[in-house]
């Protein structure tokens, strides 16, 4: 309690606690929950903590995405916020330009090379020379580097900077749909409850500069099975960018690549810090 006190005011805390705590109540009472059926919640959610996994249970009760989309609701003009997700990891690996996120490993060679590029600006249209990407995702198989042993440590993971312009480019693998971990007491209750537990793929960004609000969001792709039915619900239609397929001798030859590659542009826009707005 004494760490939600340090980032919740105690108004808020008076005003919010007692509300929903009544809400649990009501429930209760409406189904005439007994003690057994209490004491089994107590446990999931005891289970819940020892397994780290409160910001899974956030997710995939679509909690997660309604408290992101009513902190950012106000903002206009700026690209979409989504949600962080608990497969981040600090401390990610700086990777030098030209970007490339992934080193090879066994398995790889079945994924297909994706190029991502945009540009950083501001809402006011100005690049932004010192925005600095953290890009983190699933392989083209197997998913997260902690889930894939074939995978070196922090595989699809890194972070890099922009080019004086505001453009970016990183070279990595179209990722695939993948299931939220299902080993634990959240994939249990998922299949008590028979919720599915796939994600489309997706690409995760977290996008920060001086002077600007930070950009934590994700990137889709048209056409992926799981786009409507998202089991976190953070699908955004304006986060779904096509990919592009390439193949001609002189694009391989450019890329210096001799397999097709895709490409896929997704341009991000930031909004001025709060405390830099004009008063
Ligand atoms: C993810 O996209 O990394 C993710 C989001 C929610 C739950 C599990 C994984
Ligand atoms: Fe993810």
């Amino acid at each position: 309690m004494a760490d939600v006190a340090k980032k919740v005011s105690s108004e808020r805390l008076l005003l919010i606690l007692p509300e929903a705590l009544e809400a649990i109540h009501e429930v209760i009472r409406k189904h005439r929950v007994t003690d057994e059926e209490w004491l089994a919640v107590l446990d999931f959610l005891t289970e819940v903590g020892k397994q780290d996994e409160f910001v899974l249970l956030s997710d995939v009760t679509k909690t997660s995405v309604l408290v992101d989309s009513i902190t950012h609701e106000d903002e206009s003009g700026v690209t979409p916020s989504d949600v962080e997700g608990p497969l981040y990891r600090e401390d990610p690996p700086w990777r030098e330009k030209p970007v490339k996120i992934y080193e090879e490993y066994e398995g790889v060679e079945n994924g297909d090379v994706l190029f991502v590029h945009g540009k950083v600006t501001s809402t006011d249209g100005a690049p932004i020379s010192g925005a600095v990407l953290d890009i983190w995702q699933t392989g083209p198989d197997g998913g997260y580097d902690i889930w894939d042993e074939r995978q070196p440590d922090y595989n699809f993971r890194g972070r890099f900077g922009v080019y004086e312009d505001g453009s970016y480019e990183f070279q990595t693998m179209v990722p695939k749909p993948y299931t939220v971990p299902t080993d634990g007491p959240v994939g249990r209750m998922l299949e008590a409850t028979g919720q599915h537990p796939w994600r489309p793929a997706h690409i995760h960004f977290k996008v920060e500069a001086e002077g600007h609000e930070p950009l934590i969001t994700q990137v889709f792709f048209p056409d992926d099975p799981y786009l409507d039915n998202d089991t976190i619900g953070a699908v955004k239609s304006a986060l779904v960018r096509p990919l592009t397929r390439h193949e001609s001798e002189e694009e391989l030859t450019q890329r210096g690549l001799d397999v097709p590659f895709y490409t896929c542009e997704f341009d991000i826009t930031l909004e001025p810090a709060i405390s830099a707005a004009p008063a």
